[in-house]
């Protein structure tokens, strides 16, 4: 009998983490991390939180290109006309214990689609943009309907006369938003819809690579951001401004966490080495946010963490990122932490859904090797023998 014969793979390099291993082409986002710029299909973040909308930038992304007057008028309705979810769901997600992780349920409760998605097979692209549309407005549905239940409150029905974003947070807080309220809410679903290819777009990649549906993807995407490492940082850093509680502990703060080697919530990030797009736009949102309300508590302590920060590791990259600012203004508009990690996710069930549609263009299984270290071949031996 033959010894395992083991091949070349035995002495190839390993990409752990696969770091710098590029898989797609993409139009959909390129991030200059050295410049800190950021852009969907061409278009600079900026311009598109400035002028555009999140109905327009799904379309967008799913498109590649922008749509036209009517184009976006119906591709409105077909999102708005997608909002409420089956009574079937509906009375399931009633039943979800108080405390769930949304996550969790927002990946039941697209995978509770597809069951319902008789025609899940045999769909090309254009009905696949149709699905996706479906799994973008309910995924906002489900994650809002679960945190209301969950709490023991009644559920808010989507309003058909809010945009998307402003109808989300109308559906979790039960207030309807004000101009400013509703055009940070649709910022924030802009600024987290699409970020090229980060654990969960790879997640759901490999996912579709396999000709599995677009529900199973954005399934698959929804379990990767629900990790640590890759959603969530937002909670911490909205936990740590909380703990600081006021401008003059920020100091003390940053000094000591710093001197026992530890990280400050919101700031640094793997591509962007100078200051992150998204949390300047957040930034400037904060400060109106302030404004309108009178309350510069947040503001002033996450400007002076900045100010210290930067002073303390002046000589590093180390800039603020998204979550810096996100969570502040998340908790200012009357947003519980347990939708902060849902509201990524369901903004990002459009990149997620944009990527698939991308590769399938052109699909290749993903199946990567490893390298087998494991002992030489070996005889069994029965389990009364060992
Ligand atoms: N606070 C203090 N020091 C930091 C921080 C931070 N937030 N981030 C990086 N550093 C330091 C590291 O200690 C390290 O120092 P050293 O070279 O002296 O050892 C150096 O900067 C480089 O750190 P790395 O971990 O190699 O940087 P990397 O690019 O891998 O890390 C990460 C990026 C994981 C986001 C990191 O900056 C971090 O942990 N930040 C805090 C958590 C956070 O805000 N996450 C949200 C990221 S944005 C997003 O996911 C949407």
């Amino acid at each position: 009998m033959q010894d395992i014969d083991i091949d070349d793979l035995a002495y190839v390099h390993i990409s752990k983490g696969l770091d710098d291993v590029v898989v797609k082409e993409t139009v959909l986002s390129y991030i200059d991390g050295e410049n800190g710029r950021l852009f969907y299909v061409g278009y600079p973040i900026e311009e598109l939180v400035e002028h555009s909308t999140y109905e327009e930038v799904c379309f967008l992304l799913l498109h590649g290109r922008l749509p036209k007057k009517d184009e976006l008028e119906s591709f409105t309705d077909l999102m708005k006309s997608e909002r409420e979810l089956p009574k079937e769901l509906v009375a399931i997600l009633s039943k979800i214990p108080r405390n769930s992780n949304l996550m969790d349920v927002l990946k039941f409760g697209i995978d509770y689609l597809a069951i319902c998605d008789e025609e899940l097979q045999s769909k090309g692209r254009v009905d696949n943009i149709v699905t996706a549309a479906k799994i973008i407005s309910k995924s906002s549905t489900i994650v809002a309907y679960a945190f209301r239940y969950s709490e023991g409150l009644e559920i808010v029905r989507p309003s058909q006369e809010l945009s998307h974003a402003a109808n989300f947070l109308y559906m979790v807080t039960g207030v309807k938003p004000d101009s400013l309220s509703s055009k940070i809410m649709d910022v924030a679903f802009i600024l987290h819809a699409e970020h090229e290819l980060p654990a969960s777009s790879m997640a759901a990649l490999v996912i579709a690579s396999t000709l599995s549906d677009l529900y199973s993807a954005i399934s698959g995407g929804v379990g990767a951001l629900k990790g640590p490492l890759h959603g969530g940082a937002n909670e911490k850093a909205l936990e740590m401004i909380l703990s600081i509680g006021s401008p003059e502990n920020v100091e003390g703060y940053v000094k000591q966490v710093l001197a026992s080697k530890g990280r400050i919530m919101g700031f640094g990030h793997r591509v962007y080495k100078s200051y992150d797009p998204r949390a300047a736009i957040f930034r400037r949102y904060l400060e109106s946010l302030s404004q309108q309300r009178g309350d510069r508590s947040f503001l002033d302590i996450t400007k002076k963490l900045e100010e210290v920060v930067r002073r303390e590791l002046a000589g590093k990259p180390i800039f603020p990122n998204i979550d810096l600012y996100s969570g502040a203004v998340f908790h200012m508009l009357g947003l519980s932490k347990r939708v902060f990690t849902p509201l990524f996710a369901a903004a990002r069930t459009v990149g997620w859904a944009a990527h698939v549609l991308e590769y399938w263009r052109d699909n290749r299984l993903i199946r990567p090797r490893a390298t087998y270290v494991g002992p030489p071949m070996r005889r069994y031996i029965p389990v009364h023998q060992r």
